[in-house]
């Protein structure tokens, strides 16, 4: 059933909301997360610095400094992003604490200052995908109306491709977010995605079973990954189904409750 382009207000978040960006209320986000992000990354890191040496040719170079395909994405230390048992209660399903990601995300949530940086990044992309699982607790048929978790102006300020098997119109948002749902695949939704970013970058933004199909695709360009120091024995794992990949590490960076280790994905 195709829902009408209708909005309605998503389900009540509690208090303790939230892991902000991948789940937030934005009456409830943080100032950065509410903002309009930053425009046209500027990559200046180790491997820049390491293609300048060797005197990697500016073609190159300018190709992974606009247009990459970028991910980033919070695991368990044991590689899971999500707990078994999703429900809109708990959608972050059994997390290791409240259902709501505030272990997995306290890097951000409690010591926002010490990853500035890193926050900083995440929103900067000029399109985005993610999967239905990510926008929401609806399964199946969209028996109900759903606009996401982020209330009525989410964080994205850009087109968001939701990839499901369930066709629906277009959700325009307050702020310049419309959620476009793709149901022929992930190649498409990366299409139509890189359109609308123009020279900048495409953001995967979750959950594991979205970016492990475009890691699986060689899609991928940088792989930026925010580990915390706990483990979740089980639920959505990042790289399950994903054949060896050769990654270069361009970058670290270890604070009090995580560790942000960013790959490059060479193959
Ligand atoms: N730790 C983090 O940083 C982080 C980041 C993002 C999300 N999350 C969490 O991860 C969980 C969601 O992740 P997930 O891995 O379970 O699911 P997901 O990747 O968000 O969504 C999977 C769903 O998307 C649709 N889909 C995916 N690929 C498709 C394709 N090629 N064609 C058509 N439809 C496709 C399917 O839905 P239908 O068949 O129902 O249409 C599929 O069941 C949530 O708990 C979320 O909170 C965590």
């Amino acid at each position: 059933m195709l829902i009408p382009n209708e909005r309605a207000a998503p389900a009540p978040v509690g208090p303790k909301i939230l892991g902000e960006l991948w789940f937030g209320a934005s009456h409830n986000l943080p100032r950065f997360l509410t903002a309009v992000p930053h425009r046209g990354p500027v990559r200046r890191d180790a491997a820049w610095e390491h293609d300048r040496e060797q005197g990697d040719d500016a073609m190159n170079r300018d190709r992974r400094d606009n247009g990459r395909v970028i991910c980033n994405l919070t695991i368990s230390a044991d590689g899971y992003s999500a707990g078994l048992n999703q429900t809109e209660e708990r959608p972050f399903g059994d997390d290791g604490g409240d259902g709501w990601a505030d272990k997995l995300h306290a890097w951000y949530s409690e010591s926002s200052e010490e990853n500035r940086e890193e926050i900083d990044q995440i929103l900067a992309a000029k399109a985005f995908i993610m999967g239905r699982n990510m926008f929401g607790p609806v399964r199946g048929e969209w028996d109900r109306p759903w606009i996401g978790w982020w209330g009525d102006n989410p964080p994205y300020h850009a087109p968001v491709f939701v990839l499901t098997h369930h066709a629906r119109e277009p959700q325009p948002m307050e702020g310049g977010t419309t959620f476009h749902f793709v149901t022929d695949g992930i190649e498409s939704a990366l299409t139509r995605a890189r359109e609308a970013a123009g020279d900048g970058d495409v953001a995967i933004m979750g959950g594991a079973t979205t970016i492990n199909q475009y890691l699986a695709a060689g899609l991928i360009d940088e792989l930026r990954l925010h580990i915390v120091p706990l483990t979740l024995g089980a639920g959505t794992r990042l790289f399950e189904g994903v054949p060896p990949l050769k990654l270069e590490q361009v970058k670290s960076h270890s604070a009090s409750l995580v560790t942000h280790v960013t790959y490059r994905v060479l193959s």
